[in-house]
């Protein structure tokens, strides 16, 4: 990073400010009287000079700064609407007077102490700090917008610090105040439950507040930290979208209020329930930071601008978009009835039938309290003496052995890899750990330490227990030949010590993150919290990839991973083929419509018995394998273009084009068969009008054919579905 004139990008003139991207143009000004921050435009692009806004009437009991936008409102002063910053100062009242000081432009991006950001370097990123004072009770206020052209996003984080004697309370801060002008908007965001993660919901914004919020203590299966809006006639293909989306694992609030006046704000950060931070004299406090991304290209524009911006400014990992192993988890299969010769067994079908990774789940740890079920063992992580006499070395070593066949695949044989799956920030009380420090647990007092499946939450805002995970995931990692981790997270928090616990956790859980990430990188690590229960970008600074769902049923899985993609790019999902009846909803479907939706995901495998497949499953899964490999890299690394959603069509389709544009691959699925019906018909999107394509190899058609025509297929059954390879003619 290197300090330098202003670029392009950011532009300012006196105490105006324009942040450009290639499509948008985000304006505000420090009003001369009142030296607060006023927000002029976030939309299309804008260049030369606006008119000046005739000043509102005042009329009423709201004064003129409740009927104006601002940036970063505060509260106390006449502005009934939610602010984004709310102090208890010394004296304990809550009004704060944040005003325009000076501002700095950095080329590049600052990093966030001890938060995950993105990252950028000066021919990315432009950044530009507010510097926000209030003299009343001399508390300092620095908003940090850097500006990623070529994503179309601005991303936003706020510090706070006390120049004051006395000690101050931040009892709510949001990362992202946006107030957009009266006019009409819908609200997209993502609700669910385990194993019925990111069901996309859409609204129309009414007066008065809505919103959503996570208090779980982590982003949670029942709402992401992440909200889109857009223009009522706005479309997958067409029309303004903006998307919001929050850097942070814990709880979250995003408050939508449309006030009286019609305007609207949006507000995204911290729950206001749980932080109370203290700040004494000279304390600084850094908020995490929140994307904002512009489309005029729909809701596809939002997402593909994320994905993009995912991918290759926040994701750390070396794998961020590399090939990833075909692999087959153990959980579905064995659950916790586990040992040497079972998992051998299985390891063996698998590399027969083609799998690069073998992942040991669950239920292989804990001596005094064995974890033979879901009740005992968590925080114990030595293996379990009983099943394997001699450690996890030796079947690690048999298991890297064995050959992966190459069957219909093309890639060269290689060994079977060795993963393995943790829980290290949980303690059943049945474990030595908690034998020998319950008070490293989450507790509050006398009140009973409420367990949720049988466990405990280790308390990761203390130094001991970070240290306490680092060293023993370090010794289990340096044991055997282990290239792969899921790392669980199965319950939420409750009983806290303190509101501030929440926030000290997660500053905890991303220096362990950041720790062992570093430690092990050629380690691919994988995140999972009972399925998606912290499938947030948070996460994903560390893990490339994250188990999207406990529902592997392939239909449920549809809806789920078209959601996720609202916000989160396919590199960061993973999808299993599962036995049928699936164990979660009890459908039986092909063995094909499932592969093909595991291998919309970045990350595919299977989850099964391998033993126990019907001879015509089994006869396909090489092909499944093979192909999946085949479209992988064009899946992590393609734009997302979807072309019908599962909530609206019977046949919801995906295509990824790669970023050259020179391939493209097509995911169709029938969910329901329509007798005596006409054939659906599938229009591509984002191809060269003019290139030719030849598709499954036919053709080649023309990309404007494939767009305004299209394709059409004939399914007959229930459940059916397509994979179809399409490549530019010009580079066969
Ligand atoms: C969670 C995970 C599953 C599996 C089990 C093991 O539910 O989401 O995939 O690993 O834990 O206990």
């Amino acid at each position: 990073m290197t300090r330098g004139s202003p670029d392009p990008t950011v532009i300012v003139d006196g105490t105006s400010f324009a942040l450009h991207g290639n499509n948008f143009s985000y304006l505000f000004h420090a009003d001369d009287g009142t030296g607060d921050l006023l927000s002029d435009h976030f939309g299309g692009s804008v260049t030369g000079p606006m008119p000046t806004d005739p000043t509102p009437i005042v009329n009423g009991w709201t004064g003129m700064s409740g009927r104006v936008r601002r940036e970063f409102p505060d509260q106390g002063r006449g502005d009934f609407r939610s602010p984004a910053i709310r102090i208890r100062q010394s004296g304990a009242h809550t009004i704060s007077a944040l005003q325009y000081q000076s501002h700095t432009v950095v080329k590049g991006k600052p990093a966030l102490p001890g938060l995950p950001a993105t990252f950028g370097d000066e021919n990315d990123v432009t950044t530009i700090i507010i510097h926000l004072y209030d003299k009343y009770s001399l508390i300092a206020a620095d908003l940090m917008y850097s500006v990623f052209p070529r994503y179309d996003a601005i991303v936003r984080s706020v510090t706070v610090t006390n120049k004051g004697k006395g000690a101050i309370v931040l009892e709510d801060l949001a990362s992202l105040s946006v107030d957009l002008p009266f006019g009409d908007l819908d609200m997209i965001y993502l609700r669910g439950e385990w194993a019925r993660e990111t069901h996309r919901q859409r609204r129309r914004i009414d007066y008065g507040l809505q919103g959503f919020r996570s208090s779980t203590g982590f982003s949670s299966h029942s709402h992401n930290p992440f909200l889109a809006l857009a223009r009522p006639s706005t479309t997958e293909f067409q029309g303004e979208a903006w998307g919001f989306s929050l850097v942070y694992t814990g709880s979250f609030a995003v408050n939508v209020e449309k006030c009286a006046q019609g305007m609207t704000r949006i507000l995204m950060g911290f729950n206001p329930d749980q932080l109370s931070w203290s700040l004494g004299a000279d304390e600084t406090f850094t908020s995490p930071e929140c994307v904002s991304v512009y489309s005029k290209d729909g809701l596809g524009g939002v997402s593909r601008s994320l994905h993009g911006l995912y991918r290759n400014h926040l994701v750390k990992s070396q794998f961020a978009t590399a090939n990833r192993p075909v692999l087959l988890n153990s959980w579905e299969a064995l659950y916790f009835n586990i040992n040497s010769n079972n998992l051998y067994r299985i390891a063996q079908e698998s590399a027969a039938l083609g799998v690069k990774l073998f992942v040991l789940d669950d239920g292989w740890f804990g001596k005094d309290y064995p974890r033979v079920s879901d009740t005992a063992g968590l925080g114990d992580w030595v293996p379990n003496p009983e099943r394997f006499p001699d450690g996890l070395a030796p079947l690690v070593k048999d298991i890297t052995a064995l050959k992966a066949a190459t069957l219909k695949s093309t890639k060269p044989s290689t060994n079977l890899r060795f993963g393995i799956w943790i829980e290290p920030e949980m303690v059943n009380s049945k474990s030595t750990l908690y034998q020998e420090h319950p008070e490293w647990a989450l507790y509050a007092e006398e009140y009973p330490r409420t367990e949720q499946r049988n466990q405990l939450i280790l308390n990761l805002a203390l130094a001991e227990v970070q240290d306490f995970i680092i060293n023993s995931v370090s010794e289990l990692l340096s044991s055997a030949d282990i290239t792969y981790v899921k790392w669980d997270h199965n319950r939420c928090m409750h009983e806290t010590p303190s509101p501030t616990t929440h926030h000290a956790y997660m500053l905890g859980v991303y220096r362990v993150f950041e720790t062992l990430t570093t430690r092990f990188p050629n380690v691919l690590w994988e995140g999972c919290a009972s399925g998606g229960g912290r499938f947030d970008p948070g996460v994903m600074q560390y893990f490339p990839q994250i188990w999207t769902s406990d529902n592997t049923d392939a239909v449920d899985r549809i809806f789920i991973q078209f959601g996720t993609s609202l916000a989160y790019p396919a590199s960061s999902m993973c999808g299993h083929i599962s036995a049928v009846p699936n164990h979660q909803t009890g459908r039986t479907v092909p063995m094909e419509f499932r592969a093909h939706v595991a291998m919309m995901c970045g990350s595919f495998g299977l989850e099964l018995d391998p033993t126990e497949l019907q001879p015509e499953e089994r006869a396909i899964i090489p092909d499944m394998i093979a192909l999946s490999e085949k479209i992988n890299p064009i899946v992590l690394t393609g734009d997302m273009w979807r072309l019908s959603l599962p909530e609206e069509s019977n046949w919801p389709a995906v295509l990824y084009i790669s970023k050259d544009g020179s391939q493209a691959v097509l995911f169709l699925y029938q969910l329901g068969s329509k007798v005596n019906h006409a054939l659906s018909r599938v229009r591509l999107q984002g191809l060269d009008a003019q290139d030719m394509y030849f598709v499954d190899g036919e053709g080649p058609y023309s990309g404007g054919m494939l767009m305004s025509v299209g394709l059409q297929y004939c399914f007959e059954t229930d459940y059916a579905s397509k994979v179809v390879f399409l490549e530019k003619e010009s580079v066969r």
